[in-house]
């Protein structure tokens, strides 16, 4: 590269002589791994129980507690069992693929520093930007999820519908008008906040505090719902034939989301050639485990004057089946367990941002503020407090609406640029130490962006339209910043580089 091609290095047109060269530089493995070392990085202090009890705090959540009433009552029927088995599936594939990059690759960033390994810088922003889906406007729709538990369980004592509801909603009853603001989920957003900016250590014990609690109220679910169990209810299997079936796994593959979460924290973990293995995998095992379970149950709790239609409407599904049949405060406990859950889903995904935007800015796509650590708490404290604004002000003032399935299109689309990731590297760079291989390669990365796609397809079309919108929002950004900030393209083509990230 000569001088005079300098300025279409740095930035400009897309199309400019040298510009494809420029915008898929890639960030060589070893760079990566040195640069994390060397400059600003995050504390290892997080070992495999913990990582495994921050991925089963990421999974099981509002997807097992709120969507599995209209993923089984509107679309799948009793094959639900089937839809899950499906979407957990494609989960367990593309999980294999996140646990060899995450072993190989141990900072924080997950898919995105994956991508600038292999794919390039264009799609590496492209799926942080993507990324921020999963984790932020996924955070919106659990907070919402969240205050919705909460009125639910606090009404009887009079908690005011417009100060626990967005404006758009409006009371079903028509006794209480409509929504001012929802206070609750911007209470909840910003108390989790706060508390992982004071660093990740309170945040993580609480986690796993959560997650025996909710792995608790779905034990008893099962324990007390197996008493009341009917087999007559599984018949017809699939009311809505395959196609019910099918878009009963792309509603419910919501559920899964988060064991990829896991990979966001490789920089913190002690021993990630090890830890990522057993927290990735344990942590989708355990909640597949348990979803199958439940999901069986619950079908088997149906009745004759509580069917499908009813559980399609209710947004407390596995409380309401047990209320059913007469066991009023074992409800109340499962209630209860679905609210802890979705605090420790909301906590990861708060967790998870703020690192990604560290990531992002560490390498000069977002302002370098954002990769400033605190010196008492090594956190990027500022960020998650930022963070914990925005997704509060969201949450207080949207409603729920498409955020979930807005959610898993950004995640799906992140699985198949991970599978598409592993393909390249085992390619290019066949010799970097691999402390877990995918097995079966190539297939596994192959069937897991194939069932990613089929999912994705499965999601509404306005869904797609919203996510284009995002992807092109994300496109103006780098085009008019990450393009002239890069640090990898300053280091590349000699041009004068941005100071390091202040520590
Ligand atoms: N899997 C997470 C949940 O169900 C996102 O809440």
């Amino acid at each position: 590269m000569t001088d005079g091609e300098k300025p279409a290095a740095r930035g400009g047109l897309f199309l400019s002589p040298g510009a494809k060269e420029r915008i898929l530089i890639r960030k060589p493995l070893a760079d990566i791994l040195t640069e994390t070392e060397k400059g600003p990085h995050l504390k290892r202090e997080l070992g495999p129980f913990q990582l495994t009890a921050l991925g089963v705090g990421a999974i099981v959540g509002t997807g097992i507690f709120v969507l599995i009433g209209p993923a089984t009552g509107n679309h799948a029927g009793p094959s639900i069992v089937v839809s899950m088995l499906i979407a957990g599936l494609t989960c367990a594939l593309v999980a294999l693929c996140y646990t060899e990059l995450a072993s190989m690759i141990p900072v924080a960033g997950s898919a995105y520093t994956y991508s600038y390994a292999t794919l390039g810088e264009f799609f590496a922003w492209v799926i942080g930007w993507d990324l921020i889906l999963e984790y932020a406007v996924g955070a919106v729709a659990v907070a919402i999820g969240w205050s919705g538990y909460f009125y639910n369980l606090t009404k009887s004592l009079g908690m005011p519908f417009a100060w626990t509801h967005p404006p758009s909603v409006c009371d079903p009853e028509g006794l209480q008008g409509c929504g001012i603001i929802n206070l609750p989920a911007i209470g909840i957003v910003l108390a989790l906040a706060f508390m992982l900016g004071r660093g990740v250590k309170e945040a993580i014990n609480l986690n796993a505090l959560i997650v025996i609690i909710k792995l608790a109220s779905l034990a008893i679910f099962v324990a007390v719902g197996l008493f009341a169990f009917s087999g007559a209810s599984f018949s017809p299997f699939q009311p809505m034939g395959w196609g019910g079936t099918l878009t009963g796994a792309a509603v419910i593959f919501f559920a899964f989301i988060g064991f990829d979460a896991v990979s966001t924290a490789a920089e913190e973990a002690k021993n990630p050639a090890k830890d990522m293995k057993i927290a990735i995998l344990g942590s989708l095992g355990i909640s597949s485990l348990v979803y199958i379970t439940v999901a069986f149950v619950l079908v088997g709790l149906l009745t004759p004057t509580w069917g499908l239609s009813a559980l399609g409407s209710s947004s407390s599904a596995l409380a309401d089946a047990l209320g059913q049949h007469g066991q009023t405060a074992v409800a109340a406990i499962v209630a209860g367990g679905a609210l802890a859950a979705i605090t420790s889903v909301l906590l990861v995904s708060l967790y998870a941002q703020p690192r990604l935007f560290f990531a992002l800015a560490r390498d000069g796509l977002l302002p370098d503020r954002f990769a400033k650590l605190d010196p008492k708490s090594h956190v990027p404290k500022k960020t998650i407090y930022l963070t914990g604004f925005i997704v509060a002000f969201f949450a207080g003032f949207v409603g729920i609406g498409e955020a979930a399935e807005l959610t898993s299109i950004g995640t799906l689309f992140a699985f198949v640029l991970v599978g598409i990731g592993i393909i390249w590297l085992r390619r290019h760079e066949p010799g970097a130490v691999r402390p877990f291989r995918v097995p079966l390669f190539p297939m596994v990365p192959i069937v897991a962006i194939a069932m990613s796609l089929a999912l994705m397809l499965s999601l509404p079309f306005v869904t797609w339209m919203r996510f284009g919108l995002w992807l092109m929002v994300g496109l103006l950004i780098y085009s008019t910043y990450g393009l002239f900030h890069s640090r990898l393209a300053a280091r590349k083509y000699g041009l004068p580089e941005a100071a390091p990230p202040p520590r």
